[in-house]
């Protein structure tokens, strides 16, 4: 079989090794331009589509796994289109595995069983240190006069699934159920980001059947974010992370599964043909990931018995530093001979067991609940408690997320509850105990005053968070309020970064963002902060200065009005045309708004009614900023027409350009196609640009490109 290696690199990052066979056909000499990626002319539709492919889950695992994502989301969603657009010209060529089929499988009237090839059995458990000692004491007296190495992978707390792949493709998942029978889980399965569709490895052939054991699991960061989604939807919330990968696992439509952000790590071949040449355990996991199979962020090889002992202690220190939740250590012994001389006793292995760590949850009782505001004005119940050692340590406050989740747990002030806590995970009340509840037990209700700023409580109508009002003036909205406000999107007054804001809210000099403008009056004082020369002060006035000639649209996304992003604030200037006429209008207007719905027209409505917002309002007019009419949605002359940018631009950067044109009325897409209107090509720009011309798309330069924006009124 004959190997074609093609080496590319991605933009800004690591390069990228793929190689392509050639029984995947061939259709004609294409050239395209992925995203920084420059494909020759003889590689085929079914192999980009593949390199696409293994690109975007490499990405999804840096991203959903290991939370380090390696590009923005823009690049990838480059990445996605592009991989869309050949999917739309070549359906012929689809991928089974393609991450774009959104829906997934159908939605199923139940699952369907399964029975095991090979049954998936249990561990045995130890908790002390006498136990794992008697553990290494039978294994030693079965193999007499042998040196014995110890694996030591993490325990991880999940579901263990079956994955059976045929000559490389995922043909069926099922979950481990009793051990000998479990339910068909294909569909659900196939949307886990880091798990393999297909197998492909540049090292060695794909075998004909391979069997795979492990573990799925919802890593900790996407379950906090799982949870913290759902708290402000007002939805159930997860206990913790096993019971949200399990919730996930066992829904009957796909396209819940796929929304969730589960893992899988693999931990042992059930089968292989023909065999692996693998003689241990670890060798047999270091082989599943070459062919893309996650395995625990660590594991060990240790020559003995007290070496297991420490390496658990080690792994407990991190635990809380890990992805993922485990409940303890596996050991096993490594060699794969030894394994089976072992064998087994009635359904656990001889050879391996559980070390489990301590239990993490402890029962105290709640004194008082707090309500926190937080840097957006949402009211957060606190509930304080009776400080209490979780998993060896003390906790004494845990958040109950919102008023919904106080009423879903039904707690009140004195309950005695089971506090929850794993690694990182944040301590949760897990359970509420009515039987030991005191006769001077109190409800809790939301208050109607923020208690920091005393502006009324809202709670739109369907809304699961309580909101402060008071927006712009509550001094615990204040740094978020000033970040977002000088953001490049927005005011963009870059020299006024977090450092600087933090010194000033310090000396009491930013109490609003209205205050920035009058920060020039205190230039004394500003130069007595640390490190703050003569220069940087005025580097700092210069840039606020700058920053009074603004845009209608940036000014009210700088408002920081909930809901209004940079998108909606651009079609409110353009609706709406000047700031009177937005503070004027109605809900029935503002839902005419296109991108405005009837909760952010009210959020709109709210902000422009509050006494205070109007005060800071008057404060930033009456400092200086301006900025021009917005042009009218009537006068978009690029109305409904597809652009492309491509190369560096060397007078402005990729964004503004994409801000010029869509407030023209264009789209502006990351891929050419013959509907493209016109490409804006800047220097070095490679291959977008052949096809540009192969599809008789127009071109211009970036001069050419800045002449007609002016021309339509937009300038740089
Ligand atoms: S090996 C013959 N390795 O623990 C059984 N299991 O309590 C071999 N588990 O059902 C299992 N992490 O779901 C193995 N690194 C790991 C594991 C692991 C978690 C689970 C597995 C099993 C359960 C037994």
């Amino acid at each position: 079989m004959q190997v074609t290696l093609l080496k590319f690199s991605l933009k800004k990052h690591a390069s990228i090794s793929i190689i392509a066979t050639d029984q995947i056909s061939t259709k004609g000499g294409n050239t395209a331009l992925f995203y920084g990626v420059k494909m020759t002319h003889d590689v085929s539709i079914p192999v980009q589509m593949r390199q696409l492919i293994d690109l975007l889950a490499q990405h999804n695992h840096a991203y959903y796994v290991m939370d380090q994502p390696t590009i923005t989301d823009s690049e990838y969603d480059q990445l996605f289109q592009q991989l869309k657009a050949l999917e739309a010209q070549y359906p012929e060529y689809l991928q089974a595995d393609t991450p774009t089929d959104k829906v997934g499988g159908k939605a199923l009237p139940k699952f369907e069983n399964v029975t095991h090839v090979v049954p998936m059995l249990s561990l045995g458990n130890v908790f002390h240190q006498d136990d794992l000692f008697e553990f290494d004491r039978k294994v030693k007296e079965r193999l007499p006069h042998q040196q014995v190495q110890y694996d030591v992978e993490l325990k991880f707390d999940g579901l263990a699934i079956s994955l059976w792949y045929e000559h490389g493709v995922l043909i069926r998942a099922v979950t481990r159920g009793d051990g000998e029978t479990g339910e068909l889980i294909t569909e659900n399965v196939k949307t886990i980001r880091n798990l393999p569709k297909v197998l492909c490895s540049t090292h060695q052939p794909v075998p004909e059947l391979l069997e795979v054991r492990g573990e799925v699991l919802m890593p900790k960061a996407g379950f906090e974010k799982l949870n913290a989604q759902n708290a402000a939807k007002g939805e159930k919330l997860f206990a913790n992370p096993r019971n949200a990968a399990a919730g996930s696992l066992r829904q009957l439509d796909p396209a819940i599964a796929r929304s969730r952000p589960l893992a899988f790590y693999a931990y042992g071949i059930a089968q292989c043909q023909p065999h692996h040449e693998q003689s241990t355990m670890s060798a047999s996991l270091a082989w599943l990931t070459q062919f893309g199979f996650a395995i625990g962020e660590q594991h060990f090889i240790c020559d003995s018995i007290e070496e297991v002992q420490q390496r658990y202690d080690e792994i407990n220190q991190l635990r809380a530093q890990l992805k993922v939740e485990i409940d303890g250590v596996v050991i096993k012994v490594d060699d794969l001979k030894q394994q089976q001389q072992l064998g087994f006793l009635s359904r656990e292995p001889r050879w391996a067991t559980a070390y489990k760590f301590p239990a993490v949850a402890a029962l105290t009782t709640i004194e008082n609940i707090d309500w926190q505001v937080g840097r957006t004005g949402t009211l957060t119940p606190v509930a304080r408690l009776n400080p209490v050692a979780v998993g060896g340590v003390i906790v004494s406050n845990v958040t109950l997320h919102n008023i919904g989740e106080i009423h879903r747990l039904d707690v009140r002030i004195g309950d005695t509850v089971s506090v929850y806590r794993s690694g990182d995970v944040i301590p949760k009340v897990e359970k509420v105990w009515p039987e030991f509840r005191p006769q001077t037990a109190l409800a809790v209700h939301l208050p109607e005053q923020c208690p920091v700023c005393d502006s009324p409580v809202v709670m739109p109508e369907g809304e699961a968070l309580a909101r402060c009002s008071g927006g712009l003036y509550c001094a615990a909205q204040r740094i978020e309020a000033i970040r977002h406000f000088v953001s490049r999107k927005a005011l963009d007054i870059e020299g006024l970064g977090d450092r600087w804001v933090e010194s000033l809210l310090h000396l009491d000099l930013l109490n609003n963002v209205a205050d920035i403008y009058s920060l020039h009056q205190h230039r004394e004082q500003l130069l007595s902060i640390e490190k703050m020369g003569e220069k940087s002060v005025q580097n700092l006035f210069d840039a606020i200065e700058n920053s009074k000639k603004t845009t209608l649209a940036a000014f009210i996304y700088a408002l920081g009005i909930r809901g209004v992003g940079e998108t909606t604030a651009r079609m409110l200037a353009q609706t709406f045309q000047t700031l009177d006429a937005l503070q004027a209008a109605d809900l029935e207007a503002l839902k005419k708004t296109p991108d405005v719905g009837a909760i952010t027209a009210e959020w709109i409505v709210d902000f422009f009614q509050a006494p205070h917002n109007l005060e800071v309002l008057q404060r930033l007019l009456a400092a200086g900023i301006h900025w021009d009419a917005p042009i009218a949605p009537t006068r978009q002359p690029l109305n409904g027409e597809s652009w492309v940018i491509t190369g560096t631009l060397s007078q402005m950067g990729r964004d503004q350009a994409t801000q010029m044109l869509q407030a023209l009325g264009a789209r502006v897409s990351g891929s050419i196609s013959s509907k493209t209107k016109c490409l804006v090509a800047g220097e070095k720009a490679g291959s977008k640009l052949e096809k540009a011309e192969k599809l008789g798309v127009s071109v211009m330069n970036e001069t050419e490109f800045l002449a007609l924006m002016a021309e339509y009124g937009q300038n740089l």
